[in-house]
């Protein structure tokens, strides 16, 4: 959950640890890693940071638990486009075959240097 100035602003949702790409036998995983389940930002907060706090949180958690790796697939449909900006913005690249349900992912260690905006905690 994210705070800015004592309103929840931003959700998100990960499974600290996860074999996703081995179970969905994607040969380009990396090795055990952190996936995000799902996240969100109020509209009235979106671009100020809080989505980008909430990555690098998860991320900061995933170093945390000794993990390297986060991953995502991002939600199809018709902002799809905008996501995709804003998960490259926080240095996400695709992983594995393009295409419906591709997994996108990034080092955590990138991923937590990137946030500052907000307050991500529990
Ligand atoms: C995607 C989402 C979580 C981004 O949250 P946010 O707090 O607005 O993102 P940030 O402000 O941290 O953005 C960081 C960078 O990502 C990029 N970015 C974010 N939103 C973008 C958009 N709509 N279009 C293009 N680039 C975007 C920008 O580079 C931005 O930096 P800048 O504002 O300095 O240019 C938010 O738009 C949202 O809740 N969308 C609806 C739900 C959703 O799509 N969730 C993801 C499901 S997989």
């Amino acid at each position: 959950m994210a705070e800015l100035r004592g309103s929840v602003v931003g959700v998100a949702e990960f499974q600290l640890h996860c074999d996703f790409g081995h179970d969905e036998g994607r040969e380009a995983h990396p090795g055990e890693q952190t996936f995000v389940l799902t996240m969100a930002v109020a509209h009235a907060a979106r671009r100020g940071g809080v989505g980008r706090a909430l990555l690098a949180e998860i991320a900061r958690r995933a170093q945390e638990a000794g993990h390297t790796f986060l991953a995502l697939v991002p939600q199809d449909g018709g902002d799809a486009a905008d996501r995709q900006a804003f998960f490259q913005a926080c240095a996400f690249t695709l992983y594995g075959p393009a295409g419906p349900g591709a997994a996108w992912g990034c080092p955590v260690s990138e991923a937590a240097a990137k946030g500052t905006a907000a307050t991500a905690g529990e």
